[in-house]
């Protein structure tokens, strides 16, 4: 029995000394001191030996118990201390990092900014209202007739309690006008939405950019003047400015304002449908009923107003062939037009 228990210890000692991984471990530790191991059987053997020798192979049996559970326990510590290791050089810090991808502004938003900045410098305020208006803001104030088509539930967009989702900038004037009182010279860039069906040049949500000028003695030439000055600054030098006749029912007159197109320069291409102008939005002089309404004096003061499209603005200066691009968010398109935060 004592050779037996000196060879077991010798085996239990290789195996351990080869243990791996941890469950190595485990089934050492089951094969040399669990209940069916060869150590245990040993202890229910006892009973052969006599008395006298009893105590002493008792003694022995504990001792190599003892030992093979410690050299167990330390090939165990040894294997997670190595495991560790490992793990351990994958998260050197003394590395470089992983590059970050840094988030950057949508063309819409660099866009937006640049138009505030440059109305800033001619002196222009910035005004704010809500998206969802009611129907004297959005229709009533602007003069707009009861049964005019844009009212329509087709053009539309009507939310609970009379309220309407704005289909233009155009309210933030009768908001201005209501609250404050002549000179005025504010713009308001903001979302509009109709219900559209998204396709190349429409969208269901989309930016415009109100302007406002209220005082005494401004003229349709003042308003040319701004949007000559807008156009130049935003798109170059040598970019020119019109404006056509029109109608809308809350100026008059009304126009339609166009500048030379920034791709071709005017001599005709695909982006002007070869027209050489490319329209940019509706302007006129506020139309002294809306002026009535507001009880602002038409007979002291005069205005014009005007409404640019953002989205078409950001297309021409990205080179954006189709709206839906803008809100479609595909980051590897917006990467393209990535603006610095
Ligand atoms: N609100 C008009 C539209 O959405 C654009 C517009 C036309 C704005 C004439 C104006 C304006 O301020 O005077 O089509």
């Amino acid at each position: 029995m004592k050779d037996q228990l000196e060879l077991m210890l010798k085996e239990a000692e290789q195996e351990i000394a080869l243990c791996s991984n941890p469950n190595d471990i485990l089934n050492t530790k089951a094969k040399y001191l669990g209940k069916k191991s060869a150590l245990n059987s040993l202890y229910s053997r006892m009973k052969e030996l006599s008395a006298e020798e009893r105590p002493a192979f008792g003694n022995q049996l504990n001792l190599v118990r003892a030992r093979i559970e410690s050299l167990i326990t330390e090939r165990g510590n040894a294997i997670k201390e190595a495991s560790w290791a490992k793990k351990a050089v994958v998260f050197d810090s003394s590395m470089p990092g992983m590059p970050l991808d840094r988030g950057g502004y949508h063309p819409l938003s660099i866009v937006r900014r640049e138009i505030d900045e440059v109305f800033l410098s001619m002196g222009f305020e910035i005004a704010e209202a809500f998206d969802i208006e009611d129907e004297f803001h959005n229709f009533d104030a602007l003069n707009t007739p009861q049964d005019h088509p844009s009212r329509n539930l087709a053009d539309t967009f009507y939310v609970e309690g009379g309220k309407l989702l704005r289909t233009q900038t155009s309210t933030v004037q009768i908001r201005v006008m209501e609250s404050y009182k002549p000179p005025i010279r504010i713009i308001s860039p903001g979302r509009c939405y109709r219900n559209d069906k998204p396709d190349p040049s429409h969208s269901p949500v989309f930016h415009q950019v109100e302007a406002l000028v209220v005082d005494k003695g401004i003229s349709m030439s003042d308003l040319q003047d701004t949007l000559q000055n807008f156009a130049a600054i935003m798109f170059g030098p040598n970019v020119k400015s019109r404006i056509r006749p029109h109608f809308f029912p809350f100026t008059e007159p009304s126009a339609e304002m166009d500048i030379s197109c920034v791709v071709c320069g005017g001599s005709g291409c695909r982006v002007c449908k070869q027209s050489g102008w490319l329209e940019m939005g509706g302007a006129g002089m506020v139309d002294p009923a809306v002026f009535d309404i507001l009880g602002i004096d038409s007979e002291i003061y005069t205005g014009f107003a005007f409404g640019l499209g953002i989205e078409r603005i950001a297309m021409l200066k990205y080179n954006i062939p189709d709206m839906r691009i803008l809100f479609e968010n595909d980051l590897r398109m917006l990467r393209q037009f990535k603006g610095e935060m």
